[in-house]
């Protein structure tokens, strides 16, 4: 794939995409570019329509923008456009860009375009080829301008997004733990971050008892992986930052096991799934900033060997857990994810993400994911980037009267309250417990906002929520 600025389209042969603000509804003078005239009551430019012309062997395509337009609309559109046209797309492409566009738009447009190639048939026997997947595609940035670095910058973040989309939506019988490590350490290899595996044995001799007590019950081998990045070139008073992401590749919810959306827990490994969207996007940007990144993956199986309600397990902080429920299982592998990063590697800044509970869901719905923390400077810089590309965080209280909610009685903490109320709190609490008391700690909830229905298929499918906001995050830090 190549990006250029061109500033005419004089011998331009392939689609041409026109974004239009509207300026004022139906107006009598009509839209016009390169002698093609639309009347505007047929296009003014209405947000979320769009208009296709053929001229002289090229296809034009005019996208309505509406009279403002955020982030995510923007995408979204190009999205769309990209995804349900591309019959009509030629491998090359010409986006003019509107005069008053700012890099952002320019980025939303192109990762929009590019995100608008996914395909969920990862198993169908025919497979239809996007013309923008050619190794030809070229995409000409038509202005003035040179907006080429922003266009580079939005094919980055969908080439992470869509790296996010496989990892999920891909079933329980491909992505296993096994298969997460492999991709972590290619794609380490190919983007530039170092990547060390701990499976069964290891993790054992470790101490990772909470993780491994969740992996007990399936077939495939837990995988506790750790990427660490650190610019090529040199950074003075480097910030850190530490990632922990939940890499449950399927929950059966265990011996508890799940009554109801069972079929949907593919996308409990979402949270670890932004998070390595979010290193090949931070690698492939080369931040100045170095990450730490944890995600402890494994499968939560109904099995002889599955661990057990009313088990105590040994975490590696040293504190024992009682389990009360099997299927509150997430925590208990972040809980030596936190643990771990924090002992061995000692970051500034740490967030975790996880697909963690129902109750974030009932509480928020699909909208925002659920932010727990106790960093009022870290709460606003994450909402802050979240609301520019529009994933955002709303927060649900950290007060200490939640914590009788884990105060167990055979060991230190116990895993689920046993009441049907704060249930995303008390998960909260719980991981709160086993960050020793790290000054910049952030947890978000996004078991609503990972997964979920839109226009672009038939059934709940990743989003890759996260991977954009944890890698923006850290850009602004
Ligand atoms: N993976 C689920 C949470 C979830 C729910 C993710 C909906 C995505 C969509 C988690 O492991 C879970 O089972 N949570 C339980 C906890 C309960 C048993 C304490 C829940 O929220 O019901
Ligand atoms: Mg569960
Ligand atoms: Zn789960």
């Amino acid at each position: 794939m190549t990006t250029r600025t061109v500033t005419n389209l004089d011998s331009f042969s392939g689609t041409i995409l026109i974004p239009v603000f509207e300026t004022y509804s139906k107006s009598i003078v009509p839209i016009a570019f390169n002698g093609l005239e639309i009347a505007s009551n047929v296009f003014f430019g209405k947000k979320d329509t769009h208009y296709l012309a053929e001229k002289n062997d090229n296809t034009y395509v005019f996208i309505g923008l509406g009279k403002t337009i955020n982030y995510k609309s923007l995408k979204t559109i190009f999205r769309r456009i990209s995804s349900k046209q591309k019959e009509n797309f030629s491998s090359n492409v010409a986006l003019v860009i509107p005069e008053q566009c700012i890099e952002e738009q320019v980025e939303a447009m192109v990762s929009g375009l590019l995100l608008g190639t996914y395909n969920l048939g990862h198993f169908k026997s025919e497979k239809q080829e996007h013309p923008f997947l050619n190794p030809e595609f070229t995409l000409n940035l038509v202005s003035e301008n040179d907006y080429l670095a922003a266009a580079k910058k939005g094919i980055k973040i969908a080439k992470a997004q869509l790296s996010t989309f496989n990892l999920v939506d891909l079933p329980p019988n491909t992505i296993n733990p096994k298969y997460l490590a492999n991709w972590a350490k290619e794609t380490g290899e190919k983007y530039g971050f170092d990547v060390e595996v701990l499976g069964y044995e290891a993790s054992k001799i470790v101490g990772l008892g909470a993780f491994l007590a969740v992996g007990k019950g399936s077939e495939n081998e837990p995988q506790f992986i750790i990427m660490n990045y650190t610019p090529v070139t040199e950074v003075k008073h480097m910030k850190h930052v530490g990632l922990v992401g939940k890499g449950i590749t399927f929950d059966t919810g265990g011996i508890n096991i799940k009554t109801a959306g069972m079929v949907h827990m593919k996308c409990d490994m979402a949270g670890g799934g932004a998070v390595f969207g979010a290193m090949q996007l931070i690698a492939d940007l080369q931040l100045p900033v170095k990450v730490t990144a944890i995600v402890p993956c494994a499968e939560n199986a109904v099995d002889g060997k599955s661990f057990l309600p009313s088990d105590v397990i040994h975490s590696y902080s040293g504190h024992s857990i009682e389990i009360i429920d099997t299927d509150a299982e997430g925590r208990l592998v972040l809980a030596d994810g936190l643990s771990y990063l924090i002992k061995n590697f000692k970051p500034e800044y740490i967030v975790d993400i996880a697909t963690l509970t129902g109750s974030s869901v009932a509480t928020l719905g699909y909208e925002c994911a659920a932010l727990f923390t106790n960093n009022v400077e870290m709460a606003k810089k994450l909402q802050e980037n979240g609301d520019s590309i529009g994933e955002r965080l709303w927060p649900l209280p950290l007060w200490d009267v939640y914590k009788s909610d884990i105060e167990s009685d055979i060991a230190d903490v116990k895993n689920y309250s046993g009441k049907p109320v704060a249930g995303a709190i008390s998960a909260a609490k719980f991981l709160e417990y086993f960050t020793k008391e790290h000054k910049a700690w952030a947890h978000l909830d996004v078991a609503g906002v990972a997964f979920g229905d839109d226009e672009f298929a038939k059934s709940k499918h990743a989003t890759a929520f996260g991977v954009h906001l944890l890698t923006k995050f850290i850009e602004n830090l």
